[in-house]
C-alpha cells in the first residue's frame, strides 16, 4: 500500500506524466492492464488561461479515468495562482509541480528543470501550490542540473519543507536528457532524507529493472514512462515479478494486434477519426519494435490517415508471421 496524503494506492506502480503520449486513451488502456494511478499531460500554468480547447481536453477526464494526477508547469506566482484558480473546475487526485522538463523552451523562462537551480524558490513555490490546493501535492525533481550540479537531496530537504505529500525523482540530471545511466546512489539519498514516500523514475522497463530500482534507492514507489511505450502488458510484468519473481511470456503478434486496434477504436472515438489515426501512428511503431520485417509496415503507418488504411495495417502485421 503506498499512501500519497489523502489518497491510498494498492500498487506501488505509476504511469509517469508524458507529454504527447498521456492521453486519455493510453491512460485507459494502461489502467486495464493493472496500472492505477496515471497523470494527464504536463499543462503550464501560463497557458490555462487561454483556456483553449487543447487544453480543455487535456485535462478533462472519465469517472473510469481515476485516480488522476495534474501536473503543473510554471515559475511566476501569479500564473500559477491563476491556474490553480481555473483547475478548480475540474476534478483531480493529486496535483504534481514540475520542476525536471529539460526542454530548452521551458527552461529558459525558468521553469521545470531550471528550477533545480533555485531550490528556495521551488520551495517558495510549493509552499504556495500547497496552501491553494485540497488535493495531494507533490513534486517531479532530477538528480540536478548537470553532473557538476548534483543536488537533487537539497531540492528534496526544501520541497519537503514546503509540506508537499511526496516526491517524484527521476535518476538523471537536465543535461542528460533520457540518455546515460540512472543515478540510483542520489534516489537512495533523497529517499534516506526524507520522511515523505518518494517515486523513483528512470529506465523501469522491466520486472527486474523496477526491482533494481526498489532495491537499490529504496524506494516506495516506481514511475513507468517510456516502459510503457507500446507495453501495457508492463502493468502485469511488474505485479508478477515482484510478487513471484516470474517474467510472463511476452505477448505474440495476435494478442499484440489486438490491443493495437483496442487503442486506436479508443484513439478515433476521443479525437475524431483523422486526428485519433494520426496520433496513433508513434504508437504503431512502438507495439512493433522489435519484431522482424516491420520496417515496411511503420512506413506505410506513417502516412496513414484513416481507419480502415490503420486497420489494414494492423491486419498485415498480425499476419505477418509468415516473413519470419
Ligand atoms: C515522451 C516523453 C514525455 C515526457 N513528458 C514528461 C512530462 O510532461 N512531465 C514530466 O515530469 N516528465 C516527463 N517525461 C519524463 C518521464 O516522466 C520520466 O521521468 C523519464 O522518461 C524517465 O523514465 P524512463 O527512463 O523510464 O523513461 C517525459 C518522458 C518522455 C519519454
Amino acid at each position: 500500500m503506498l499512501t500519497i496524503g489523502s489518497l491510498q494506492l494498492r500498487h506501488p506502480f505509476i504511469l509517469a506524466p508524458m507529454s504527447g503520449v498521456s492521453d486519455q486513451p493510453f491512460r485507459l488502456l494502461n489502467r486495464r492492464f493493472g496500472c492505477e494511478l496515471t497523470f494527464v499531460e504536463m499543462i503550464n500554468a501560463r497557458s490555462l488561461g487561454y483556456k483553449s480547447k487543447k487544453t480543455k481536453r487535456l485535462i478533462s477526464t472519465v469517472p473510469s479515468d481515476r485516480p488522476i494526477g495534474v501536473q503543473l508547469l510554471g515559475s511566476e506566482a501569479q500564473y500559477i495562482e491563476r491556474g490553480l484558480d481555473i483547475l478548480e473546475a475540474y476534478s483531480f487526485d493529486i496535483l504534481d509541480f514540475n520542476a525536471a522538463c529539460p526542454e530548452r523552451k521551458v527552461t529558459r523562462r525558468g521553469e521545470g528543470a531550471a528550477l533545480m537551480k533555485d531550490t528556495r524558490k521551488l520551495r517558495d513555490l510549493l509552499k504556495l501550490v500547497k496552501e491553494r490546493v485540497r488535493v495531494p501535492v507533490t513534486v517531479k525533481i532530477r538528480s540536478g542540473w548537470d553532473e557538476k550540479s548534483i543536488n537533487a537531496r537539497d531540492a528534496a530537504l526544501h520541497a519537503q519543507e514546503a509540506g508537499i505529500d511526496a516526491l517524484f525523482i527521476h535518476g538523471r540530471t537536465k543535461t542528460q536528457l533520457y540518455t546515460g545511466e540512472v543515478d540510483y546512489d542520489v534516489i537512495r539519498e533523497v529517499k534516506k532524507a526524507l520522511s515523505i514516500p518518494v517515486i523513483g523514475s528512470g529506465d523501469v522497463f522491466t520486472g527486474p529493472l523496477a526491482k533494481k530500482m526498489f532495491d537499490e534507492t529504496g524506494c516506495d514507489a516506481v514511475l513507468v514512462a517510456r516502459g510503457s511505450f507500446g507495453n501495457p502488458w508492463i502493468f502485469e510484468e511488474l505485479g508478477e515479478y515482484l510478487k513471484k519473481g516470474v517474467i510472463p511470456k511476452f505477448p505474440d503478434r495476435e494478442e499484440i494486434a489486438r490491443v493495437m486496434e483496442e487503442h486506436l477504436a479508443a484513439n478515433v472515438a476521443f479525437y475524431g477519426e483523422r486526428m485519433g489515426v494520426v496520433i496513433f501512428r508513434k504508437f504503431f511503431t512502438w507495439y512493433v519494435k522489435g519484431f522482424r520485417k516491420t520496417r515496411f509496415l511503420k512506413e506505410k503507418s506513417s502516412h496513414a490517415k484513416t481507419l480502415p488504411v490503420m486497420q489494414a495495417i494492423i491486419e498485415e502485421f498480425r499476419g505477418s508471421r509468415l516473413y519470419i
